[in-house]
């Protein structure tokens, strides 16, 4: 099997589980407890949070825990916009998750206007745009660092301060940039940042939403006052300590984790573009982070392309793992005016951290067979 779906999930370092199994096995207090077993629960969060922080430079307290990036999205939107005393303005682009997209949707049936910004060919949004959009009521605007689908860093730092000089609060998704980038906090002013664990090796079911603690959110989740009253609910201690040692382990090792992907998908595209004529490259021509390639071949069905690779043990996606299967084609190729048939087309592959070359060298000459299969019998250079 060859796994080059990392976007979707990675899997877990042998480290996470090792620090997992105490609070799995048990006895696990509950963190809220006073005895002996709930203060153990608690020095594992404690610490887990601790770890997580110290990924984007942050004080602990900051760190919010979830049951991943999608609530941690839900929240920082639907808490800003609870916030407001009467209906305003909020800001996003069309290229978001869904988890973005779907809770501006909610302000806007909650009677505030929303405002979703175009992109360019590549994904990039220019930070005049935003300038243009921005009025006196705004009140959150909210962009992703890197995107899941195409890979494409968006360069956040000018967006982030024309909020920050208007008093408009600022969110990103970090999910997708923070195993394969710094987060550079002092360049970046954001007031609030969405985390997952199982993009960085940890568990599934855990994420963060990290967010200033004068911020007064209004919560999703009620009844319990855990998480300083943000977020309701016995946590889950195990995937939260799993959490906090992916964390650490991406701490220790991202800088040769991010070499050896850059190095690996520069093999990947140049032995594809060699084989594969009329092979695109979404977002080639910006900068992207080194795990990503979204293609397309002009002609081909992205979903007979992976279902065809899974057949010969090959996990790759069309597209995101949350908009697979729909068959509607990507919203992110749509915002960058890609032609329908060759959005259709698209097919995502991810590199994670324990990826080898020679899975690559099969993939590429796996992937030129079909390719040529399903074009009518060309033969593969
Ligand atoms: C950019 C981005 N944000 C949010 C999510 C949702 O993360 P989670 O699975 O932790 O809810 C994903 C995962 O698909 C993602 O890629």
């Amino acid at each position: 099997m060859i796994y080059l779906d990392h976007n979707a999930t990675t899997p877990m370092h042998p480290e996470v589980l090792t620090a997992m199994l105490p609070y799995m096995r048990g006895p696990c207090g509950n963190p809220a407890s006073v005895h002996h077993a709930g203060r153990a629960a608690r020095q594992g969060m404690d610490q887990a949070r601790r770890q997580v922080a110290s990924l984007i430079g942050v004080h602990d307290s900051l760190v919010c825990f979830t049951s991943g990036a999608t609530e941690a999205n839900n929240l920082a939107i639907s808490g800003v916009g609870g916030m407001q005393k009467q209906p305003g303005h909020a800001i996003t682009s069309r290229t978001e998750h869904p988890s973005v997209l779907e809770a501006f949707g909610v302000l806007q049936q909650q009677g505030h206007r929303v405002t979703f910004l175009d992109c360019d060919p590549q994904g990039l949004i220019a930070p005049e745009s935003l300038q243009r959009h921005l009025t006196p009521d705004t009140f959150l605007v909210s962009i992703m660092h890197a995107n899941n689908e195409t890979g494409l860093i968006q360069p956040l730092a000018p967006l982030a301060a024309l909020c920050r000089e208007q008093g408009v609060l600022f969110h990103t998704d970090i999910v997708q940039s923070i195993g394969r980038l710094p987060w550079d906090k002092e360049a970046i002013a954001a007031d609030l940042i969405t985390l997952s664990s199982h993009k960085l090796g940890g568990p599934m079911g855990v994420g963060a939403l990290v967010m200033d603690r004068s911020l007064a959110l209004t919560p999703m989740i009620i009844g319990g006052g855990q998480e300083r009253g943000r977020r309701a609910g016995t946590p889950n201690v195990a995937g939260i300590v799993g959490f906090g040692a992916a964390a650490d382990w991406l701490n220790k090792h991202r800088q040769e984790t991010v070499a050896s992907m850059t190095r690996l998908r520069a093999f990947l595209e140049t032995g594809l573009s060699e084989k594969i004529p009329g092979l695109v490259i979404f977002s080639h021509n910006a900068p992207r982070i080194a795990n990503t390639t979204l293609l397309g071949i002009d002609g081909l069905h992205g979903e007979t392309l992976v279902m065809n690779l899974d057949l010969a043990g090959i996990a790759v996606s069309s597209g995101s793992a949350c908009a697979s299967g729909k068959g509607e084609g990507s919203h992110v190729l749509a915002a960058m005016g890609v032609p329908k048939s060759l959005a259709l087309s698209a097919i995502r592959l991810s590199i994670g951290w324990n990826t080898q070359v020679q899975q690559l060298e099969r993939f590429i000459h796996q992937f030129a067979h079909i390719v040529a299969r399903l074009q009518g019998g060309a033969t593969v250079r």
